[in-house]
């Protein structure tokens, strides 16, 4: 752990580790309300109740992976909050492409996936007040470290996967940490000061979906079909649906439709 924070200014040189806890972002807010400082962060090597979005779960066996959370105070005028999840991405995806030479992509809202589409990270940012009313955000990162494909459960199999399948290695995952957490840090600098034209381009860059046909599920089971054309300032996907009419949505689960 000393070694993963060694790369950082500020974000990450409070923490916490915890051999199994229930959900990092759990254990960080926990903290907060207790006097955690801006940038703390929180590692476990296993969750019992690891989330996602949308109310799902995230496959958090021990040993083998990466969950973390780092608390952030957010500052008094900042880009909206559905935009730190691409952020976070981006950082995670750079910090892979630049240290590891991974071919990973970014993919509306808030996943890191490879180039055959199957999920490397994903992303949950959640947002709260303390009780002196700050605003904070937490940004808890999953990745797929060092897992064979037969080691994942069989509902994910067809639709994860992790570094040691893409690179064909294991990795030092403290060292992933490492280069995650330096690159999330310069890229919050940027978003903290409404930088967030630069995080878009960046986003847009990497995006797995631009360009391709798209099926996208609403929260509320509505579905619709179009070609991404790309993220908005507010963090939402644009499609062009039937009849060229462009719509975008805040939320939803996207998935590539083979054309034909
Ligand atoms: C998603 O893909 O829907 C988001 C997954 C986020 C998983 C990470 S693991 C660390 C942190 N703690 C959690 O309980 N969830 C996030």
């Amino acid at each position: 752990m000393e070694a993963a924070v060694q790369r950082t200014k500020w974000l990450g040189k409070s923490w916490k580790f915890l051999e199994v806890t229930t959900s990092t972002q759990d254990e960080a807010k926990k903290w907060v309300q207790k006097g955690a400082p801006h940038g703390a962060l929180v590692v476990a090597e296993e969750q019992t109740r690891g989330r996602g979005r949308l109310g799902r779960s995230w496959f958090s066996p021990p040993g083998k992976n990466l969950y973390f959370t780092v608390a952030l105070k957010l500052p008094t005028s900042s880009p909206p909050l559905s935009t730190l999840s691409l952020l976070a991405g981006i950082a995670v995806a750079e910090a892979l492409r630049s240290h590891f030479n991974a071919q990973v992509f970014v993919k509306w809202a808030n996943d890191v996936v490879g180039c055959d589409g199957r999920k490397l990270a994903g992303i949950l940012v959640e947002g709260f007040k303390d009780c002196s009313g700050t605003d904070w955000a937490l940004i808890g990162i999953g990745v797929n470290v060092n897992l064979t494909e037969d080691e994942f459960p069989n509902e994910l199999r067809e639709i994860a996967t992790s570094l040691q399948i893409l690179l064909g290695k294991q990795l030092e995952r403290f060292q992933v940490l490492g280069t995650i957490l330096a690159s999330l840090e310069a890229w919050w600098e940027d978003w903290a000061e409404g930088m967030l034209e630069k995080v878009l381009k960046a986003f847009e860059a990497l995006d797995w979906l631009k360009g391709k046909l798209v099926r996208l599920t609403l929260p509320d089971g509505a579905v619709f079909e179009g070609v991404a054309i790309g993220v908005t300032e507010e963090g939402h996907l644009r499609l062009r649906l039937s009849g060229d009419l462009e719509r975008d949505f805040p939320a939803g689960e996207a998935t590539v439709r083979v054309r034909g």
